[in-house]
């Protein structure tokens, strides 16, 4: 018992340091991290803990040998799986993030990520070839006497420490709470003044919606905003004739090649947006707009719509160069869309994904008419 406590605080002072030295050099000044006032970080000294335990199961030889692909393998599914509810319990109850990696692509609401999930997985292969057997070596050289006082001073120092803190905690998040409250209260009577003047049922209705809540108000207003940002980059589309000419054509199920075009938009920019992957939004909203500009029903029965499917790629990108004069990466990202049926023409852009991904889900839930329920536009 006295080893892993003391493997634990051992780990859990090297995650600090490892977190302190890296923050305070991509600050450049001193950043002292982790979720107590003491020097550890305690989410490191519980995943290296399970690391410890794995460990002695294959010293014992109860498991097999770990190679470093299956160590990096486990250490990226255990920082997914820690990370996630420990960020997600600490705002709850605290009211603050100790980690965002809301910015980083390929993020779950900024609690856990890919790359850094990745990172972690390759510093555990350090941490279960290197450290682990060497934290071993170094605690069996202390005598039992010194462990069992070591252990007991280190969790009677960390009980002071974690009611400390958590008091201190508990403070802010009362302060928080106050704070909200009085934006809330602020806010309605705010709305009681505008509406003062109007009928008694109309403010009937607006004192029962007047009550704010932060995070839905703050919700509301994003997707506002991400919803008023895509009309602005596509409102110039709807001004050509070319493109209008697409309404006329029935692509899937009831819904026109405009209409698909417009979803195919909607939801390239969503996935770009919400999966932070940062690609040329204007050059993303432009060939998906045009991927489809071929102008003709290709239900029509014409025996040369026999491969409709293989040539429609090149016909509307030739027709979008006609018209638009687009960049070659837009016109890559409009002759790729169809891959993989067009088996040569593999997306090589972050846009062209992009759209050959948006543009199949799209084509699916057009057929089978779920166009609403499934968050597209039309
Ligand atoms: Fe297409
Ligand atoms: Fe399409």
């Amino acid at each position: 018992m006295n080893r892993y406590i003391l493997a634990f605080f051992l780990f859990s002072f090297l995650g600090w340091l490892w977190e302190s030295i890296y923050c305070t050099m991509r600050k450049h000044k001193w950043a002292n991290r982790g979720f107590l006032y003491g020097p550890i970080c305690p989410i490191y000294g519980f995943g290296s803990l399970f690391g410890f335990f794995i460990y002695d199961l294959c010293k014992a030889e109860h498991l097999p040998t770990m190679e470093w692909w299956m160590i990096f393998i486990l250490g990226f599914i255990v920082s997914m799986v820690l990370e996630y509810p420990t960020s997600w319990i600490l705002e709850k109850r605290f009211n603050a993030r100790w980690w965002d990696y809301s910015n980083v692509p390929l993020n779950i609401n900024g609690r856990t990520s890919v790359p850094t999930s990745l990172a972690f997985g390759t510093a555990s292969i350090l941490v279960m070839k290197v450290l682990i057997p060497l934290a071993d070596r170094g605690l069996i050289t202390l005598s039992e006497t010194l462990s069992n006082i070591l252990a007991l001073l280190l969790v009677s120092i960390i009980s002071m420490d974690a009611t400390l803190t958590i008091s201190a905690l508990t403070d802010f998040q009362r302060r928080v709470a106050a704070i909200d409250e009085g934006f809330q209260n602020h806010m309605t009577d705010i709305i009681n003044q505008v509406y003062s003047n109007q009928n008694s049922l109309y403010n009937k209705v607006i004192s029962r919606i007047a009550v704010f809540k932060l995070s839905e108000r703050k919700n509301k207003i994003a997707k506002q905003l991400c919803e008023e940002r895509f009309e602005e980059l596509i409102k110039d589309y709807f001004e050509s004739d070319v493109v209008k000419q697409m309404g006329q054509y029935i692509q899937h199920g009831t819904t026109t090649t405009l209409e698909h075009c417009e979803n195919v938009a909607w939801i390239s920019y969503l996935i770009n947006e919400k999966l932070h992957l940062n690609a040329d939004e204007k050059a993303l909203i432009e060939a998906a707009m045009l991927h489809d500009l071929f102008l003709y029903d290709w239900h029509d029965g014409d025996p040369s719509r026999k491969t409709h499917g293989f040539d429609h790629p090149d016909i509307a990108c030739n027709n979008a160069v006609k018209h638009f004069d687009i960049s070659e990466k837009k016109q890559e990202a409009i002759r790729s869309h169809m891959w993989p049926l067009t088996i040569t023409k593999i997306p090589k852009s972050r846009e062209a994904l992009i759209i050959c991904f948006a543009d199949k889900y799209c084509a699916i839930i057009e057929t089978i008419r779920l166009n609403k329920k499934f968050g597209l536009r039309h």
